[in-house]
């Protein structure tokens, strides 16, 4: 018997190179395509939002994603699924900050399908765990959190020179590397995927960073895709906690506005399961 109801497919018109999804996965999820570019990672990203945009409560003990979705098991599916098949997972300081406990692999998100997801990586060829990426320009991240004590995931730390001073003194285990790509400051997309790429050869990465880490790489136009799970909550906003949307500590609209392009709508219940591609060097069409 299935751990879940299948998601419906609404509209999934998407061509390109078939993800070797094991049938247990494709009978839940449907048939997944990417479009993989020669020459460079396949960047991906994972956000649930409510309807009023709301992407974090912000409020202590329900600031992460599973309050927006509701602890919904297909997003929590479709995570899993995403975190299958990346080679690495870039995060920022904030969820680390949320979540000190989570692993950002497959079998964390939806420990019921671990078989499952452990056979796509197999077919994928890929043996190891995602490597963690944990990006900080100031380096104040919590170095006691799980995925840096536990030894289960690979992990790096890519930050500036000024982070990396700050760390120095704060226990970081020697197992861990610390990257160094600049000076000071926000480090671009283009200098995370460096950083990422020199530690881990990426065909695919996941961005599962929050807002201010992901307006990141909107801003360097390195998002090939976003899949938002659009969960059917009003979570509402008073000024009392900062309650983010997507994009956190930049504008695009109206002088730069991005839009997307929708390649695949899914359905589980009242969640929709949405796709949207930025990279404007691909051919959705083909
Ligand atoms: N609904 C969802 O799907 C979803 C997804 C992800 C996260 N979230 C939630 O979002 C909240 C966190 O939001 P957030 O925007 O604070 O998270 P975030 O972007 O992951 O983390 C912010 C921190 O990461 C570092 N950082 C981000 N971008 C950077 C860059 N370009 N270069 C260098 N460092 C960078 C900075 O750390 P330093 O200050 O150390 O320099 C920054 O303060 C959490 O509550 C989390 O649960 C929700």
């Amino acid at each position: 018997m299935s751990v879940l109801d299948p998601l419906e497919t609404l509209y999934d018109p998407v061509h390109g190179i078939e993800l070797p999804l094991p049938p247990e996965l494709t009978d839940l999820y449907g048939h997944l395509m990417f479009n993989p570019q020669p020459g460079r990672p396949y960047i991906i990203s994972n956000f649930v939002t409510t309807l009023d945009g709301v992407v974090t409560l912000g409020d202590p003990g329900h600031a992460g994603a599973g309050d927006i979705s509701g602890f919904n098991p297909h997003d929590r599916m479709v995570m899993g699924l995403l975190r299958a098949i990346a080679d690495v997972v870039i995060i920022g300081e904030g969820g680390l900050r949320t979540e000190p406990d989570h692993l950002w692999t497959a079998p964390h998100i939806f420990p019921a399908l671990t078989d499952a997801y452990r056979k796509l990586r197999d077919n994928l060829g890929k043996t190891e765990q995602p490597l963690t990426v944990v990006v900080t320009a100031c380096g104040g991240i919590n170095t006691g959190a799980r995925i840096f004590r536990s030894g289960e995931v690979p992990v790096l730390v890519a930050t500036t020179a000024e982070g990396c001073q700050q760390l120095r003194g704060r226990e970081l285990p020697p197992s861990v590397p610390v990257m160094v790509m600049k000076e000071r400051g926000l480090l671009s997309a283009e200098e995370i995927i460096e950083a990422a790429c020199r530690a881990r050869g990426c065909e695919t990465v996941l961005v599962e960073g929050g807002p201010h880490l992901v307006s990141s790489f909107f801003a360097g136009k390195r998002l090939d895709e976003l899949f938002l799970t659009l969960a059917p909550q009003i979570a509402g906003r008073d000024g009392s906690a900062e309650r983010l949307g997507l994009i956190a500590g930049m504008t695009f609209a109206p002088a730069n506005p991005l839009w997307g392009r929708l390649v695949s709508v899914k359905r589980g219940g009242s969640h929709l399961f949405l796709r949207y591609a930025f990279a404007s060097d691909i051919d959705w069409k083909r």
